[in-house]
């Protein structure tokens, strides 16, 4: 009986030791594995790092190379809302032409035949008005600039003259953008182009004063 009981524990015993070394045996099989798989995926995420990092080197190279820029004026903040649109789509820097004397409501009041811009309107020599700056930094490196006004009578807002004859715009596309209650961008780009007499300048678009994001985006699609 002693040697039986004997038997069946040795035997359990070798049973045991087998079972303890399978199991060391996978861990040690799923450890390689798993080690093998964690560096070819990560040899996998750095070669797509690396591809990612060409990438980005290309996008931005391309982005230096057609570097644009917005430039616009706004009296009460339609034009500046599709400015930033086009900013964002068209990943162009932004500059915002600021009166030095702001328009006020009263002054923009068109009813008024003594407000500013009416007496301006009909005085075309009182419309040189005079801007906190005309200047833009690195002017030279932008292929593209975009520019931006309401439409007062039917022309572009006059505040943006001032930008435009301080400015040489040879060598460069120029795209006209307005934003009005109803008026067509009509002459106002033409008009503009023939004030500066440089640049490019293509046909451009009116946009209506509550002008949305996807009318933009629209927009900008037809002529990337
Ligand atoms: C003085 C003045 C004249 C305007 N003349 C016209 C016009 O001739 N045709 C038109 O459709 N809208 C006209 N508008 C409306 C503006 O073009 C329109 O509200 C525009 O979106 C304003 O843009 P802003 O908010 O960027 O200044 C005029 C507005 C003002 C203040």
């Amino acid at each position: 009986m002693k040697k039986l009981i004997t038997l069946m524990l040795s035997s359990m015993l070798v049973f045991s030791l087998t079972a303890c070394q399978g199991n060391t045996i996978s861990e040690t099989e799923s450890k390689e594995s798993h080690t093998k798989s964690v560096e070819s995926s990560s040899k996998e995420q750095s070669k797509s790092k690396e591809s990612s990092n060409e990438l980005s080197k290309e996008q931005s190279t391309k982005q230096k190379d057609n570097k644009s820029l917005v430039v616009y004026y706004s009296s009460t903040g339609n034009t500046k809302t599709v400015a930033k649109y086009i900013a964002d789509e068209t990943s162009s820097d932004l500059f915002e032409l600021i009166p030095k004397e702001l328009y006020t409501n009263d002054d923009l009041n068109w009813n008024n035949k003594d407000s500013r811009v009416c007496i301006e309107h009909d005085n075309p020599d009182k419309r040189n008005v005079e801007l906190s700056s005309t200047t833009i930094d690195n002017w030279d490196s932008y292929d593209t600039v975009y520019i931006g006004y309401p439409i007062w009578w039917g022309i572009a807002a006059w505040p943006v003259n001032t930008f435009i004859s301080a400015n040489d715009f040879t060598g460069k596309t120029v795209i006209p953008f307005c934003t009005s209650a109803s008026s067509e961008l009509g002459e106002s780009g033409k008009l503009l182009a023939e004030m500066t007499g440089t640049g490019n300048w293509q046909e451009g678009k009116r946009f209506s004063s509550g002008a949305s994001k996807d009318d933009v985006v629209s927009w900008i699609d037809t002529i990337k």
